[in-house]
């Protein structure tokens, strides 16, 4: 069983390497740890899915937690998985634009393996971001 851990917070100071930089330490970290996952940002908010054994999870999400790079957490959802939604990868980060279809068409993939609720929460996050670009 994996810890599955659902997210959204709000990027303090947004930079053009902000998600480079995280995506660097998560590739080394996560890789490490076993952990798995997704984080979409769309130039305001991420959105994370983050997934692993459950004793590598609990002081990771204490460590993005204590990030001052975003604040404003809102955990979405938080439950045991048997299989990984999204195991190919070590995190999978991914600038998003606010327009929706773009950004439907490139979760699709990453919802294959995805639960239907986590699709719900991806599909309701491309309609919260295109609400506000309208
Ligand atoms: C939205 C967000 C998501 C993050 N996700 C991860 C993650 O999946 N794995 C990780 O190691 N660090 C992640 N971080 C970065 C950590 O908070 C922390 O900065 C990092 O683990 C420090 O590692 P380093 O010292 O090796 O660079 C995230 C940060 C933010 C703001």
């Amino acid at each position: 069983m994996f810890r599955q851990v659902t997210y959204i917070s709000t990027a303090r100071q947004p930079g053009p390497s902000l998600l480079a930089d995280i995506e660097r330490s998560a590739m080394r970290r996560n890789g490490a740890l076993d952990l798995t996952g997704v984080l979409l940002f769309d130039g305001v908010r991420f959105l994370q899915v983050i997934e692993g054994p459950a004793e590598a999870m609990e002081p990771m999400l204490a460590r993005i937690a204590d990030d001052d790079r975003h604040f404003g957490m809102v955990m979405l959802r938080d439950v045991m998985v048997e299989a990984r939604g999204f195991g190919g990868w070590a995190m999978l980060c991914k600038r998003v634009s606010e327009d929706q279809h773009g950004l439907l068409d490139l979760l699709r993939p990453l919802m294959r393996d995805a639960d239907r609720t986590t699709r719900a929460l991806f599909e309701s996050f491309a309609e919260i971001r295109s609400a506000k670009a309208a």
